[in-house]
């Protein structure tokens, strides 16, 4: 699909992450130096900012296969045992919402991280005996929104953890230049950079916004992406000059009106817009933190000051 093809291939062509891109190229050219795996590798950081994308980075690198599942797609550990055995020498295994993953599966990991085994039980009862299983050796790539979420012993078992962040505007405009390069489709410079402004920091969103602005250019234009079309479309899907879209406008109107502008629990904010306190928490809230619109007090968040103006509102005495 076009979605797949917008992904780079290799740390050459991946924009942005620049520490963890260094760090990472150095890690693969040694682990390939020495014939051996990769170390175990966690990614974390706030959804749509490549953690997919580096992990089929690193294996197309080390020049292996990268075999993919997610946390709550393992329910039992019978489950992981069957990936896990099915892996070739040097793969690579990306487990997405690794922070998802069922206790009793992440105890089949544990020795599989670490020695390259798996403990099984056969039998039941009296007959039952345990029996060790060597695996191929392989790499771990995690990722989660969380780091935070995961337990103690399985983060301590990644030998590199990387933390991603959000991409600035430069950064931004180069990605979805080349995007529409990609796509064959011609943009202004300066419409890059405006769908850059309003991407939160987040490439994957860069992207679905060039694509829904694409849609714009050929049904209500020539087919090239002007500044002034990418203004109108951004204008028609609802995305404000911040980037921010009905929900973020819900939760900080929220926020000011029912509560006086904080502090307010998340739950409460949960209930009283009909969000998930996860979705708050892993995707509205970090971008809103980043930019400064919200802040984290002990006793529950509050909107700044810059929020009243944004919205033209009196701020409250
Ligand atoms: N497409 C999505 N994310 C990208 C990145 N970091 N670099 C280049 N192209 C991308």
């Amino acid at each position: 699909t076009a979605e797949y093809s917008l992904r780079p291939q290799s740390l050459s062509q991946y924009i942005g992450q620049t520490k963890v891109k260094e760090n990472l190229s150095i890690f693969i050219e040694a682990a390939k130096m020495r014939k051996e795996p990769l170390d175990h590798v966690l990614l974390y950081g706030p959804p749509g900012l490549g953690k997919t994308t580096l992990s089929a980075i690193i294996a197309n690198e080390m020049g292996v296969n990268l075999r993919t599942t997610s946390g709550p797609a393992i329910e039992r550990p019978g489950d992981l045992a069957a990936i896990l055995t099915a892996l070739e020498p040097g793969d690579v295994l990306f487990i997405d919402e690794i922070h998802r993953l069922h206790r009793s599966v992440e105890e089949v990991l544990y020795p599989a991280m670490e020695d390259f085994c798996l403990d099984i039980v056969i039998g039941k009862g009296e007959t039952a005996r345990s029996v060790r299983l060597d695996l191929p050796p392989f790499t771990l790539v995690g990722a989660t929104t969380r780091a935070g979420a995961l337990s103690a012993p399985l983060r301590d078992r990644f030998g590199v953890m990387s933390r991603l962040e959000y991409y600035n505007e430069h950064e931004l405009a180069f990605i979805v230049k080349r995007a529409s390069e990609i796509l064959n489709v011609e943009m202004e410079d300066s419409a890059s950079v405006e769908l850059a402004k309003r991407s939160r920091g987040t490439p994957r969103i860069a992207n679905r916004l060039l694509k829904r602005v694409r849609d714009f250019a050929q049904v209500q234009g020539d087919g090239i992406i002007t500044h002034i079309l990418a203004d109108k479309a951004l204008k028609m899907l609802q995305v404000d000059s911040r980037g921010l879209d009905h929900i973020d406008h819900k939760l900080l109107l929220a926020i000011i009106e029912k509560f006086r502008g904080g502090p307010v629990g998340l739950d409460t904010i949960a209930a009283t817009i009909g969000e998930e306190r996860h979705t708050i928490e892993d995707v509205y809230e970090p971008y809103l933190l980043q930019i400064g619109f919200i802040q984290r007090t002990p006793r529950g968040r509050i909107v700044t000051g810059e929020v009243y103006s944004y919205f033209q509102l009196e701020v409250p005495e």
